[in-house]
């Protein structure tokens, strides 16, 4: 199996609450990973990711391989049928391959490029590695999705959540960079698929794509969806309709989160996947209050890509 988006899990509460019970005891499953390779292959920057994802397979007792491919590697043709003579040296049809040879899962993060929607829709790079490659892959952050981030925001959540449906919001906030709808897609996903009074707030041209807005409510009111949230889940993302797509068209600090907002919540917790622009996305006193999961969120990473690589090591295993 892959683990490329939710619909490469069976059952998301189980996964769920395997998660929590891993972070009882990492080491449990020390033995399933022995013998075997995994190999990271980073065509973005990353902390979390990076870190995380070796530290839950060396916790599973595998090998890691981490290569910086962006800067270090070959760059990548993927069109069919090209007339290799420009600046690309090798197709991913033979990288894929020759990596699937060193390894036993392959792990890749390739951002959204903003150059062309379709290819970034299409996951023009994790979709030819999953065709091309011959061992399983994992997905660290794709051009449209980031669903080891979700399955950890689901844990956090469900780990703090006092109620048996939540109130859940993910807020816009601004950013001075266009940055890809990647987590927004994949929370929302994850989100819809969870007991929850699910709601998603934007200015006006920042609609994410229908597919993951699913049955959410969506209001452009960001003061009216924070009322009574037990949740805030913020993130920065670009339009996703053509005439603007991966552009900034908006950067008004009015959406930006201050204490005050929150005071309109249940109580509500603060979440954001990291790393994230102090006074410009969040104010200080948020981010720092007792509210904020941000530093267990990211603590969750490692669970969340434990049981990832649990269940496709249990898949190659059977
Ligand atoms: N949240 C997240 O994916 O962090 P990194 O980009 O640092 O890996």
């Amino acid at each position: 199996m892959n683990y490329f988006d939710i619909n490469d899990i069976d059952n998301l509460s189980t996964w769920i609450n395997e998660a929590i019970e891993l972070k009882k005891d990492p080491l449990v499953y020390k033995s399933s990973g022995a013998n075997k390779t995994i190999c990271l292959l980073f065509f973005n920057n990353s902390l979390r990711t990076r870190l995380s994802t070796q530290k839950a397979a060396l916790n599973l007792g595998m090998n890691v391989m981490v290569m910086n491919f962006g800067a270090e590697g070959w760059q990548l043709e993927y069109g069919d049928g090209e007339i290799m003579d420009q600046g690309k040296s090798e197709h991913v049809i033979e990288a894929a391959q020759v990596v699937s040879q060193y390894c036993d899962i392959v792990a890749i993060r390739a951002f959204a490029k903003f150059e062309n929607k379709e290819d970034d829709y299409q996951e023009q790079v994790l979709s030819a590695f999953m065709k091309y490659a011959t061992v399983p892959v994992l997905n660290m952050e794709s051009a449209i999705g980031h669903p080891l981030q979700a399955l950890t925001d689901m844990i956090t959540i469900a780990e703090h959540s006092t109620k048996a449906r939540p109130k859940v919001v993910l807020s816009w906030a601004p950013h001075p960079k266009a940055l890809p709808q990647a987590v927004a897609n994949s929370f929302a996903q994850y989100a819809n698929a969870s007991d929850f009074d699910f709601v998603i707030t934007h200015p006006k041209g920042y609609e994410l794509d229908p597919q993951f807005v699913g049955k959410a409510m969506v209001t452009i009111n960001q003061e009216e969806a924070f009322k009574d949230a037990d949740f805030i889940y913020v993130k920065n993302w670009s339009p996703f309709a053509d005439e603007n797509y991966g552009k900034v068209i908006n950067t008004d600090s009015n959406w930006k989160i201050t204490a005050k907002k929150m005071e309109a919540t249940n109580n509500g917790k603060f979440m954001h996947c990291l790393p994230v622009r102090r006074n410009v996305i969040v104010d200080d006193e948020v981010i720092d209050s007792k509210n904020s999961l941000v530093i267990k969120q990211a603590n969750n990473r490692t669970f969340a890509a434990q049981i990832a690589i649990k269940k496709i090591l249990e898949s190659i295993n059977k």
